[in-house]
């Protein structure tokens, strides 16, 4: 994996991601909308051995933008080994409920501009006929919560996208990962009580490397989460309606 490209560069997992990649001697092309972030983690990651970083200041989540970012990082890099999308917001619930906007501009962020970049890198990943296309899903995405449903709901639209475009892109020689972490320590949960069940943005970085090295097709971060969600998937809706998680 040479040459890596990070949609939502600034997120503290992908920055874990960015730093282990560097490490390998990449070149990334990042992309964020905090431009002073960006470059002190582009300095960041020159130290930590990159061959080159590339950034661009950009609000992912404004689709009209997508096509002339993807020509662009095609003429500074040419092929791509490895696309990462990382960005993503977590929605006040009880405002999506209340706000009908909230609820969009929050489907507009986490899945459909996602859906807009997916489609316009996964033909170019189809015309390479190689690469990685790699996105951080959730394991909010396998049951709808009371507390957390239009969360939920943004993340398990990507998960089956994601499912199809795998399918699609395997026979022209395209690895598609879904990433789904648990609880994760980050400014997304800053405001969150932490428990045992938090993982280190850092361990669930090394986890997203070792599924793409692996050309995995779903990967739960920390692994324990695969268990746990098997559990939440199988409690019967009748049950389940019932229940305050
Ligand atoms: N933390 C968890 O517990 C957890 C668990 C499961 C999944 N995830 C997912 O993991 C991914 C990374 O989140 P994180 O935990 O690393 O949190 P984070 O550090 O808060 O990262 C979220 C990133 O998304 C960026 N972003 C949001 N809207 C954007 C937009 N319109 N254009 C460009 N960038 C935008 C933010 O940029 P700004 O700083 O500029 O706002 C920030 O860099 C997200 O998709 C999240 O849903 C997180």
């Amino acid at each position: 994996m040479n040459k890596i490209v990070i949609c939502g560069a600034t997120s503290a997992i992908a920055v874990e991601v960015a730093r282990e990649y560097a490490s390998r001697g990449a070149t990334l092309y990042l992309v964020a909308r905090d431009g002073e972030r960006l470059s002190t983690l582009a300095s960041d990651l020159k130290a930590r051995g990159a061959s080159g970083v590339h950034t661009e200041v950009l609000d992912l989540a404004l689709n009209e933008h997508h096509q002339a970012l993807l020509a662009r990082i095609k003429d500074i890099l040419g092929a791509i080994d490895a696309l990462l999308i990382a960005y993503g917001v977590l929605p006040d619930q009880q405002r999506c409920e209340e706000d009908v906007e909230a609820t969009m501009q929050l489907l507009q962020v986490n899945t459909l501009s996602v859906i807009s970049l997916l489609t316009l890198f996964g033909n170019e990943f189809a015309k390479q006929e190689r690469g990685t296309i790699a996105v951080i899903s959730s394991v909010a995405a396998d049951r709808g919560r009371k507390s957390n449903y239009v969360y939920c709901t943004s993340k398990a639209a990507l998960d089956v996208f994601l499912q199809g475009l795998r399918n699609r892109l395997f026979s022209n020689g395209v690895h598609v990962l879904t990433i789904k972490p648990g609880f994760v320590d980050t400014p997304m949960t800053a405001h969150l009580k932490k428990g045992l069940l938090f993982a280190e943005a850092a361990e669930v970085g090394r986890g997203i490397v070792k599924a793409i090295d692996r050309k995995k097709d779903v990967v739960y971060l920390p692994w324990f989460w695969i268990i746990i969600m098997a559990i939440v998937r199988n409690i019967p809706e009748r049950l389940f309606k019932r229940m305050s998680i």
